[in-house]
């Protein structure tokens, strides 16, 4: 050992070339990502792998040094995989800590792996290789709760209920209607989903620290071999840009804020007071003080989740904001709100495609419901217009008809012919056909309108469209 050294405390071995101390021991743990980052590991080795199988393609590394690299990092990998590996802070990030391993593993070449890169294009490689992943397994929860809306609105196409402004009773609607109204809000969050993948599919490997290297890299091969469709164009952007991730937040954002809104008529419909839908057991449970109490937590906690996607969503938003070229540590703060997202997103999508089938419908006190409440008052107001009246006076002619109704205790179609004549002597026998439920929704017969016949369509241009994606 020369002088100087033995005098050096234990330095950081892939960095601490230029440093006379060692980390603060607080510091090492502050500015570590390990425990968190270590959820990449498998993007890290696939990318490592296409690295070292690119450097030997253009001659800077041998055939050699790479088959030994791989057959280390799959060794690694199957190490990792049984849980076997162990993972160290003081070697700061899940990309060092497979680098040492490796070395310790094949020796001095495992040193020559990481030429021509950087952490940071192998840091912004690895995200979106795990983003990418990521999204390819939301979308087929996406497709999964689909399927099991249009299952649920083509068996409940004939099923009336209120349909609600202002959570006040307006028109009669088929329960199908409402549900593939829900599924239309999933239709789009899976087309967001699916376009910001292709700005997440693309590789910012080869931009090594920060502009570029000066080995003779081939960035198609290493963008190939990773399934990348596309190569970011310039290094300084390349490593520090976090937009894709930002933009998969804001996707799901929007798609929570959709499932709140499921959430939220679920809870009301699983109510007393409403009593439409019976959520099936093993998706709710009790009260530990109340013995009647049967509570629909999935719902609660999916709308309670929307809160902390919306949150990451203003952090990287935040982390992003000011941010000078190129890459800054800042960027190691983009991975808990990301893998948070996903997570949440990915099993809030699990739990309602499971419970969808389940949900057992209570079509008679729907009907009821939508009974009450007038709900058919505008189908009288139209009927007026068929015959001659202008609409703000059958508007009005209606609202009396109404408030009588509210009098007597008696809904539109409870009256007899004479009563409703009292508001207008147009009236006659064929009334009755336009007060039912039934006459209601089937008048609303044209694209996008509630009719029965309409959910069965809609419900298999749904179905043909979900059948297409890829
Ligand atoms: N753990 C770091 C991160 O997540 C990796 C990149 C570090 N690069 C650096 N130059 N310190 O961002």
């Amino acid at each position: 050992m020369s002088d100087s050294s033995k005098n050096k405390p234990a330095q950081n071995i892939q960095w601490g070339g230029r440093f006379t101390e060692a980390t603060d021991a607080f510091v090492q743990v502050f500015t570590a990502s390990v425990d968190f980052d270590q959820k990449m590991a498998e993007q890290d080795i696939n990318g490592s792998i296409a690295h070292a199988t690119m450097l030997a393609e253009v001659g800077v590394l041998t055939q050699e040094e790479k088959t030994t690299i791989i057959e280390g990092l799959e060794a690694i990998r199957l190490e990792i995989r049984n849980g076997e590996f162990e993972w160290s802070v003081a070697l700061e990030d899940v990309h060092m800590n497979i680098e040492a391993r490796l070395t310790q593993r094949i020796g001095i070449t495992g040193k020559k792996l990481h030429t021509g890169r950087s952490r940071n294009d192998q840091v912004a490689t690895d995200i979106r290789l795990y983003l990418r992943d990521a999204i390819d397994a939301i979308l087929c929860e996406l497709t999964r709760l689909q399927t099991g809306l249009v299952d649920l609105a083509e068996r409940e196409a004939d099923t009336i209920m209120p349909g609600f402004t202002h959570l006040q009773t307006a028109q009669p609607v088929t329960f199908g209607h409402h549900i593939l109204a829900w599924n239309e809000m999933l239709f789009r969050d899976y087309e967001r989903l699916v376009d910001c993948r292709k700005r997440v599919n693309r590789m910012p490997l080869g931009s090594a620290a920060l502009a570029g290297t000066t080995y003779p890299i081939d960035r198609s091969i290493t963008a190939r071999l990773l399934g990348f469709d596309e190569i970011c164009e310039n290094s300084l952007d390349g490593v520090s840009d976090r937009d894709f991730a930002i933009e998969f937040c804001s996707a799901a954002a929007l798609a929570m804020t959709h499932m709140s809104r499921f959430s939220e008529e679920l809870v009301l419909w699983a109510s007393a007071q409403f009593d439409f839908v019976d959520l099936p057991d093993r998706f709710c449970t009790g009260s530990s003080i109340m013995p009647q109490k049967k509570n629909p937590d999935v719902p609660e906690l999916v709308r309670g989740k929307t809160g902390r996607v919306n949150g990451h969503l203003i952090s990287l938003l935040t982390l992003m904001k000011s941010q000078c070229l190129a890459y800054n540590k800042d960027n190691q703060e983009d991975k808990e709100p990301l893998f948070d997202t996903v997570d949440t997103l990915f099993n809030c999508l699990r739990a309602y495609a499971d419970m969808m089938p389940a949900i057992q419908v209570k079509k008679d006190n729907m009907r009821e419901a939508a009974r009450r409440g007038f709900s058919t008052a505008t189908d009288l107001a139209d009927y007026l217009v068929k015959k001659g009246v202008a609409f703000r006076d059958s508007h009005e002619i209606v609202g009396k008809a109404v408030g009588y109704g509210v009098a007597q205790k008696k809904d539109l179609a409870e009256m007899s012919l004479q009563e409703l004549q009292q508001f207008s002597d147009i009236i006659t026998d064929d009334v009755f056909q336009v007060l039912t439920l039934e006459g209601s929704v089937n008048a609303r017969n044209h694209l996008g309108g509630t009719a029965p016949a309409q959910v069965r369509a809609a419900a298999s241009r749904a179905r043909a469209k979900i059948s297409a994606r890829g």
